[in-house]
């Protein structure tokens, strides 16, 4: 089947809604994804179709480290969603590094993934890359990734993820991945 990775457009919205509801069996992820396009937190979205139909979603938003020098841009990567039929047959692979290639054309420097520890290292991210990094995740599926070698070089710091993502502004190291 020939499926094509692309940013997405307004007519997408309904689709992306769709995957990301049958792949969390839930609503949650959905609605983060129009929280964060409403507060213009949007980086990068990107869809792929397959016959006309969305069958998977990718999509990066503003994630800023609060350092004591200051704040240091990164993005989240999140959520990642593939139709369950779909699934292991690449696409979600495709997506991320579409994801990223985009990312680093806009400037970006950092990526950080809460996710599968067996998935996102062999797509190039790190968990102690992100080892200085605190924030409401930690533990192996807190991952970081530097579009720019050495980006994360020196940076101690919290992550704080926007009001959109619904998490306690507390440092909860036992929380598992969304
Ligand atoms: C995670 C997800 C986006 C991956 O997309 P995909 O198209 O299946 O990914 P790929 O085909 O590129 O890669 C497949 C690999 O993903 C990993 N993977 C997929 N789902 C997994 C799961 N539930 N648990 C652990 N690893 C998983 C496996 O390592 C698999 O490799 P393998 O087949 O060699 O074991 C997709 O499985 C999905 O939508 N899952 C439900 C939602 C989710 O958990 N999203 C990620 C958190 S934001």
């Amino acid at each position: 089947m020939n499926i094509e990775i692309r940013e997405e457009t307004a007519g997408d919205h309904a689709g992306i809604r769709e995957v990301n509801r049958l792949a969390f069996e839930g609503e949650e992820e959905a609605l983060l994804v129009d929280r964060l396009r409403a507060q213009g937190l949007v980086v990068a979205s990107l869809v792929a179709v397959a016959e006309d139909r969305v069958v998977g979603h990718i999509l990066f938003s503003r994630l800023p480290i609060e350092t004591p020098e200051g704040a240091v841009e990164a993005v989240a990567l999140a959520p990642m969603a593939v139709r369950p039929e779909m699934q292991r047959s690449g696409i979600g692979s495709g997506l991320v590094r579409r994801g990223l290639e985009v990312a680093r054309r806009r400037g970006e420097a950092i990526v950080i993934v809460v996710g599968h520890p067996g998935y996102y290292p062999r797509l190039g991210f790190s968990a102690q890359l992100a080892g200085r990094l605190s924030g409401p995740f930690s533990g192996d599926v807190f991952m970081a990734l530097e579009l720019i070698p050495g980006a994360l070089d020196g940076v101690t710091g919290i992550v704080r993820y926007p009001e959109a993502f619904g998490l306690d502004e507390q440092p909860a190291p036992d929380r598992k991945p969304a």
